[in-house]
C-alpha cells in the first residue's frame, strides 16, 4: 500500500510482514520464549485511563520538550536496535536522516549494521545523537568505543544492564535453521551456532561479569551522562540513583530477554513512588526513561503522566523503513506528531509539564 495509507504505528508492522525477508522479519519481530512479556508491553498500557481537564485554552499545544538537556520535538527518542541492514539496504541511516529532519534524538546501537562513524556523519549539525552500549569482555576495547563516542560529539552513554545472556527467540532460531536446512550436514558444533539464530551469533563479546563495580571506572573514562538500560525494579532503581548515575531505563529489552519480566509501564509505578519516598524523586540530574511496546502517543502520555522523562520506541521505527525507507521513518515520526498535539489538546495540557499524574488513573497497575 502506498504511504499515505499508513494512517498509525501499527501499520507500519502489518506493511512489513507482507514484505519483509522471513529472516529479517523473524528477527526484529521475534522476542523470548512464548513472547509472553512481548505483548504484555502494549497491553499493559490499556489497563490506563486518562482523567481529562476541561476549558483550559487549547489553542496552542506544544509537545517538545528536553531529553538528557537535549532538544527533542517529541517527548520520544529512536531506541537502539540491532542489525539495522536486515530490512533494508540503507539501515540505521534510515533513522539518522528521519531524526535529523523531525528533531528527533537516535541511540546508536553497539550492533549497528552501518558503521558508527557513518551513522554520525549522516547527522546534520545540532543533531543529537547517543550511544548504546554492549560492554565487551575487552574493557579496552569498551573504552576505545566509549572515548571514540564522547569526541565525536555523542550526548549519552546507554549502559545495556539486561543481557549477561541473550533470551531465547525461538522465532529468529527457527527462521534461522530452516533458511540454512540444505547445508545441515555440517560438524555438530556448526549446527549449534546456525540453531542460535541471528542474534546469539553476534553476542558472545558481551561481558556477563558486568557489576555494579564497574560504573565507577566509567565515569573515570567518560564525561557524557551514563544511563543503565534495563532497569526493572525499584529496588536497582534506587541503587541506580545511589551510584551517581544520570538515569535509567526500564525497560525489558521488548521482550527478548527475560520473560515474563514485567512491562516498563507498570515497573515506572513502583520506581516513581520507591524515589519519592527517598527523596530522590522529582530530580533533574536523574532522567527516568521507559521502553517496550510503545505505539500511541496516548502510551507516551501515560508513562509521561506517570513520571517519565521521555519513551524510547524501537521495531515501530525498524518496520516503517523496511517498508517504505527514510520517508516511512519520517512519516511515523508525523502520525506520532499529530497524535500527541491533538491528545495534549484532548486531555487539557499546552505542554508536555502539564501532564501530570491526575492525568490517569493507573490503580489497575499500582501496587497499592
Ligand atoms: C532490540 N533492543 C536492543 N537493546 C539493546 O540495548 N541493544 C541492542 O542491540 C538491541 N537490539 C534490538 C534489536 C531488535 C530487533 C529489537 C526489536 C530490540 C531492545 C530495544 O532497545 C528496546 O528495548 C525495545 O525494542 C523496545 O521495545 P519496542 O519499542 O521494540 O516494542
Amino acid at each position: 500500500p502506498p504511504l499515505d495509507e499508513c494512517l498509525s504505528l501499527h501499520d507500519f508492522e502489518a506493511v512489513a510482514k507482507a514484505i519483509m525477508p522471513i529472516k529479517a522479519w523473524a528477527y526484529y519481530s521475534s522476542a523470548a520464549d512464548d513472547e509472553i512479556t512481548h505483548r504484555e508491553n502494549h497491553l499493559a498500557y490499556h489497563r490506563i485511563w486518562f482523567r481529562p481537564r476541561i476549558l483550559r485554552d487549547m489553542t496552542k499545544v506544544d509537545c517538545s520538550t528536553t531529553i538528557l538537556g537535549q532538544k527533542s520535538s517529541m517527548p520520544i527518542y529512536i531506541t537502539a536496535t540491532a542489525l539495522g541492514k536486515l530490512g533494508h539496504p540503507e539501515g540505521e541511516l534510515n533513522l539518522t536522516r528521519a531524526a535529523g529532519k523531525r528533531g528527533i534524538i537516535q541511540m546508536i546501537p553497539t550492533l549497528a549494521s552501518r558503521s558508527f562513524d557513518e551513522m554520525v556523519d549522516a547527522a546534520i549539525p545540532g543533531q543529537t545523537q547517543f550511544l548504546q552500549l554492549y560492554v565487551n569482555r575487552d574493557r579496552e576495547i569498551t573504552k576505545r568505543i566509549v572515548q571514540h563516542a564522547e569526541k565525536r560529539g555523542i550526548k549519552g552513554l546507554f549502559i545495556t544492564v539486561d543481557a549477561p545472556q541473550l533470551g531465547r527467540r525461538e522465532k529468529d532460531m527457527r527462521t534461522k535453521f530452516e533458511d540454512e536446512g540444505t547445508h545441515l550436514q555440517k560438524s555438530r558444533q556448526d549446527q549449534l551456532d546456525r540453531s542460535q539464530g541471528a542474534a546469539k551469533a553476534i553476542t558472545t563479546f558481551i561481558d556477563p561479569g558486568l557489576s555494579w563495580k564497574d560504573l565507577d571506572w566509567f565515569k573515570t573514562i567518560t564525561k557524557m551522562p551514563i544511563i543503565l538500560k534495563g532497569v526493572q525494579t525499584w529496588e536497582d532503581a534506587v541503587l541506580a540513583a545511589e551510584a551517581g548515575v544520570q538515569g535509567i531505563v526500564l525497560s525489558n529489552h521488548g521482550g527478548r530477554q527475560l520473560e515474563f519480566a514485567r512491562s516498563a509501564i507498570e515497573v515506572l509505578v513502583e520506581v516513581i513512588a520507591a524515589l519519592k519516598e527517598r527523596n530522590l524523586f522529582p530530580n533533574p540530574n536523574f532522567a527516568i526513561f521507559v521502553d517496550g511496546g510503545v505505539r500511541r502517543a496516548t502510551d507516551v502520555l501515560k508513562a509521561i503522566a506517570l513520571g517519565a522523562t521521555a519513551v524510547g520506541i524501537g521495531r515501530p521505527f525498524l518496520y516503517a523503513y523496511s517498508a517504505y525507507g527514510e520517508e516511512g521513518v519520517e512519516k511515523a515520526f508525523q502520525i506520532l506528531f499529530e497524535e500527541f498535539e491533538m491528545n495534549l489538546r484532548l486531555l487539557g495540557a499546552n505542554s508536555i509539564k502539564d501532564v501530570v499524574p491526575s492525568m490517569v488513573d493507573a490503580r489497575s497497575i499500582s501496587l497499592h
